[in-house]
């Protein structure tokens, strides 16, 4: 399994937060201070190390856990997230820690965390206070936590440890997928718009790399009109972890311009006539979906040698 682990070594919270939220979203994880880290790394095929910026001492708890646990990230996948208010000082501390961890790969990143004087202790506040004078600076709260940065690391970070090890030949992947799609019939389709989201469980037809629904209406055009993004899913029963099989679709929707030759001849594969359809006492859509990616989660990768969770970008 592909569980990642999250240490993270903060003061005043920041690392914290950022910790606990990407958690979730990296799952299965598990997200621990650096005082509590496991000693134990076995379980773990990635790790998130996130360290706050505080000059010299930036990450040395984390260092020290690195060096003490003599730990062999050699097989793991690594992500390195720097915590501060000056993104130069963040670059070079992660510049250090990426030659300390050996892994010319990492992901890194800086977010700009934050600094509340409220918070600080007495101590940290002079030094703080001293070091705003010297540069001439309002002794006052600085930075900010922008939580969309947050959510936008957790998404790259998951795409960065998801990326497949063992790859098939595209031809195999692209095959698997056109196979699986053409032997359903059903998918849940998801739209949204603002605040308001929908998920719809609609028949579809997969032709020719696109993806066509014909549709009489109903509130998944408030998502279609406003949103062309949209996502879907086809997917068997669980029955075993042997035996997943999961097609999860990103792409943009457009709709069909009724009466249009591609209206006409996406009917007629339907063996549904134009003639019949505009007698019809109301409107029939269609909606085609042109994918931009696919994340196919299928045990049969596996039983071939792959890894069970393959991704597909169209041409
Ligand atoms: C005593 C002290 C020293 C700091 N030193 C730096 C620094 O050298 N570079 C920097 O960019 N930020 C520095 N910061 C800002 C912190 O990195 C920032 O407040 C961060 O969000 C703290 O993270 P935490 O809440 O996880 O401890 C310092 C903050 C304090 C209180």
């Amino acid at each position: 399994m592909n569980v990642t682990l999250i240490l993270y070594e903060s003061k005043y919270g920041t690392g914290k937060t950022i910790a606990n939220t990407i958690c979730p979203v990296l799952g299965p994880a598990k997200s621990f201070d650096i005082n509590e880290a496991p000693q134990d790394i076995k379980y773990y095929s990635n790790i998130v190390f996130i360290f706050s910026l505080y000059g010299s001492n930036s990450g040395e708890k984390i260092i020290s856990y690195i060096r003490d646990n003599q730990l062999d990230l050699s097989k793991k996948r690594v992500g390195l997230v720097c915590v501060g208010l000056n993104k130069e000082d963040g670059l070079k501390q992660i510049k250090k820690m990426k030659e300390i961890i050996n892994k010319k790969d990492a992901f890194t990143t800086f977010i700009e965390g934050e600094m509340i004087i409220e918070k600080l202790t007495s101590e940290d506040k002079s030094q703080i206070k001293d070091f705003c004078s010297k540069i001439k600076t309002p002794f006052d709260d600085l930075g900010k936590l922008d939580y969309d940065k947050v959510l936008d690391l957790s998404k790259n970070l998951r795409e960065y440890f998801n990326t497949p090890q063992f790859i098939p030949p595209t031809n195999i992947t692209k095959k698997e997928i056109e196979s699986f799609l053409k032997n359903k019939n059903t998918c849940t389709l998801a739209t949204c718009y603002k605040n308001f989201v929908r998920t719809t469980p609609i028949e579809y037809e997969y032709y020719d790399g696109n993806i066509y629904i014909i549709s009489e209406g109903g509130l998944k055009f408030i998502g279609l009109l406003n949103n062309n993004n949209i996502s879907l899913c086809v997917y068997e029963n669980y029955t075993n972890m042997n035996n997943l099989c999961g097609l999860q679709i990103g792409g943009d929707a457009e709709l069909i311009e009724p009466r249009s030759e591609e209206y006409i001849e996406i009917l007629s594969r339907k063996e549904l006539k134009i003639e019949n359809i505009s007698k019809l006492p109301f409107d029939m859509n269609i909606i085609k979906i042109i994918p931009k990616k696919y994340e196919f989660l299928y045990s049969k990768f596996k039983q071939l040698g792959f890894d069970s969770k393959q991704i597909y970008i169209p041409k």
